[in-house]
């Protein structure tokens, strides 16, 4: 996808950056992911996943996690997997448990941040939660 979609991925990259020049080291890092997350077995990452404001706890979140999951073909893949910041308040955790995805582990950044790294399978027997 990187390279099918390279052109379009460095325009909104540099977008973003001109927003938030901070997010610099969270974009090169994600660039090398693709290396560094290789696994033996198939699995399926998600980036991010936003709702407007306005339109969040409507169940939106929710109903996109279904469709994902609808459209992969565990037998294929075998989980799959997201990371997000391990703060108190972030509501996140609490949207991908309800969601069905497991605590798999905990890690730090190279720049410090605290993340959770969640699961789902579709037989979820997920070693932690
Ligand atoms: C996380 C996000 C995608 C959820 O989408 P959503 O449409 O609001 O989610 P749903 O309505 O399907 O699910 C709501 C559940 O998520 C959790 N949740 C998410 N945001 C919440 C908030 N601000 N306050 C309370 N609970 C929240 C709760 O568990 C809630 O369940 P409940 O209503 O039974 O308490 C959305 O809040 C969002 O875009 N957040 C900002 C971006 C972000 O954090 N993305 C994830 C980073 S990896």
């Amino acid at each position: 996808m990187l390279w099918r979609y390279f052109f379009q991925f460095v325009w909104y990259s540099f977008l973003s950056f001109l927003k938030q020049p901070s997010i610099f080291f969270k974009m090169f890092s994600a660039l090398s992911m693709p290396y560094s997350h290789k696994r033996e077995v198939g699995y399926v990452k998600i980036f991010s996943i936003g709702v407007e404001p306005e339109y969040r706890i409507h169940g939106i979140g929710s109903r996109l996690i279904e469709e994902m999951k609808s459209r992969i073909d565990f037998d294929t893949y075998e989980y799959i997997t997201l990371e997000t910041d391990a703060l108190e308040d972030n509501k996140a955790n609490d949207f991908y448990k309800k969601n069905g995805f497991r605590l798999s582990s905990e890690f730090y950044t190279f720049e410090g941040r605290h993340m959770n790294k969640y699961h789902y399978r579709r037989r979820n027997e997920n070693p932690v939660s």
